[in-house]
This record gives structure tokens, C-alpha cells and sequence, in this order.
């Protein structure tokens, strides 16, 4: 499995018909490309990946581990994915998630299937 930050952005991550805040797609691909991190994480911009309700939902996979991030709702929370991806790039095995982001952990067990 490739490392890969997949953010959701489906029937209700993002989606402020329903209130909730707009994922920040382009920030997110400039960036990738501002830093070349493409080669190394791939970006993936998902719909629903099923959580619904821990609005907005991302996703951080390497081959040993994934980890859910929920309730993502500030600009912060994506510099930190970014962060995330850039500290593999400067050290494939720095996968740690950066502090910003451990409060917005979840487990999930069921199987994901990324629709992008
Ligand atoms: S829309 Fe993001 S988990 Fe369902």
C-alpha cells in the first residue's frame, strides 16, 4: 500500500450545505506541489470514506499503519497533514503524527474503499 493522505471530501466532509467546513483542496494540492511531496505521498481527495459523523475525515496510510483523523475543521489541521507528509519526505520513517493532530485520532476497523 502506497503512503497516501486521503481526505475526504464527500457527501458531508466539506460540505457547508450542511454546515460543515470546506476542505481546503487547492491549499492542499499547492502544497503538495509547492514541496514536491506528490512522488513520495500521494495526495488523494476521496468521497465519503464512511464516518460521516466526524466530519471532516482524512486519512493517513503507510504500509504499517493507518490512522483516522476526524472533526478536521481549521486551516491548522491541514498544514499539520501537510507537516505529516513533509517530515516522511525528510524521513521515510518519522510517520509519527504531528501533536496538533493526535486529539482528532479515531479507530475504525471496518475496510476502506477509497472512491476518488
Ligand atoms: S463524507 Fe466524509 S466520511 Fe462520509
Amino acid at each position: 500500500m502506497p503512503t497516501d493522505v486521503v481526505v475526504c471530501n464527500g457527501c458531508c466532509c466539506g460540505n457547508t450545505e450542511k454546515g460543515h467546513p470546506e476542505v481546503p483542496i487547492d491549499f492542499l494540492k499547492n502544497a503538495w506541489n509547492e514541496y514536491g511531496l506528490e512522488e513520495h505521498v500521494k495526495l488523494r481527495i476521496s468521497k465519503c470514506l464512511g464516518p460521516c459523523s466526524m466530519h471532516n475525515v482524512s486519512l493517513l496510510r503507510t504500509e504499517e499503519k493507518q490512522e483516522w483523523l476526524g472533526k478536521l475543521s481549521q486551516k491548522e489541521h491541514y498544514e499539520a497533514l501537510i507537516e505529516w507528509a513533509c517530515n516522511i519526505v525528510e524521513n521515510k520513517y518519522n510517520t509519527e503524527i504531528p501533536e496538533k493532530l493526535l486529539p482528532h485520532r479515531f479507530q475504525r476497523f471496518q475496510e476502506v474503499v477509497i472512491r476518488d
